[in-house]
């Protein structure tokens, strides 16, 4: 029979090719696109470590360089401290504000008016070495220019200027002007150039500590909105408890879970924890095909 080795080599083919699949896919566990960590900050939706990861509309607003989460808009990029997922705050900092310990200018702060962010009521700008004379926010008919807060401005200018490295700058409490709320207008824009101010402050963790600076903090706390009605997607939920990472992808920026063995399903990951269980006897299996696949070899 001239056709029996043929079909021995085709099963030892078959073998080869099962024991190349089961190396593939030993190699893929560690190959998730969407990590669910950025250094040292928990990445979870909608928020997304690289293309393809979180939400779409987050995607160009928040990225993971170097382990590092940083926001962008379009007066620069912020490195993110923190993200109170529950209460859906993410708080950044801006190198070139002043704090109590340093001072330095500043061209100012702007939230893209087309991105899902908005200013959190706790945040605080206090406006720093303005001219009074030309400044548009110290004049009474200012009409498109913020207006400053005089009773909790008086408080916080004051305080801040007690701190050395403000009253180094030798400019009178009345130049420092504070927003609080925080309402830049339409355009979301601070643009100190335009304030004639000097340098600012972002300042947040005001509650209950309104007198002591020392445990106010630095920086800008930002609330963020899922969608319009503001609902978690039952979906990306189911994904993230079964261990997956909420991701999109196709023509209509589609959900999918990114699972960690790397494959994408459009439900959630729980394939895996079976598949997981019983990994052990996957690579044991390696061996035994291996061992097979030697005989067959031994055979031929
Ligand atoms: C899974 O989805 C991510 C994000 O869209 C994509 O980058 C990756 O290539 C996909 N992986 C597979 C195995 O299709
Ligand atoms: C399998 O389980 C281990 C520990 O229980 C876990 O670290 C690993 O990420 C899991 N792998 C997959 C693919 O779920």
């Amino acid at each position: 029979m001239s056709h029996n080795p043929n079909i021995r080599l085709s099963f030892a083919t078959k073998l080869v090719t099962t024991s190349i699949i089961i190396i593939i896919s030993s190699t893929f566990t560690t190959s998730q696109t969407c990590k669910p960590t950025c250094g040292t900050l928990p990445v979870r939706y909608p928020f997304g470590t690289g293309l393809g990861c979180g939400d779409p509309r987050f995607q160009t607003r928040v990225t993971c360089n170097n382990q590092h989460l940083t926001f962008i808009t379009h007066t620069g990029c912020y490195p993110i401290t923190a993200i109170d997922y529950p209460n859906q705050i993410i708080y950044i900092t801006d190198p070139s504000m002043s704090t109590c310990g340093c001072t330095q200018p500043s061209k100012g702060f702007g939230l893209d008016w087309d991105a899902p962010f908005t200013f959190h009521d706790n945040t605080v700008f206090a406006l720093l070495n303005c001219d009074t004379s030309s400044s548009p926010i110290f004049k009474s008919d200012g009409r498109n220019a913020p207006v400053c807060d005089p009773v909790s401005g008086t408080r916080v200018c004051g305080i801040l200027n007690s701190c050395q490295a403000v009253s180094r700058l030798t400019t009178p409490v009345s130049s420092c002007c504070v927003y609080a709320p925080v309402d830049l207008g339409p355009s979301f824009e601070m643009d100190l150039g335009k304030l004639n101010c000097g340098s600012y402050s972002g300042l947040y963790g005001f509650d209950g500590h309104a007198d002591n600076p020392e445990s106010w903090k630095y920086g800008v706390a930002l609330k963020y909105k899922f969608n319009f009605n503001n609902e978690y997607p039952t979906m990306c939920a189911d994904c993230e408890r079964s261990g997956g990472v909420c991701g999109y992808g196709g023509p209509y920026s589609s959900f999918l879970c990114n699972c960690r063995s790397g494959i994408n399903t459009t439900t959630n990951c729980l394939f895996e924890a079976t598949w997981n269980s019983s990994s052990r006897f996957v690579h044991g299996g390696f061996w035994i095909y291996a061992l097979t696949w030697l005989v067959i070899w031994m055979m031929l």
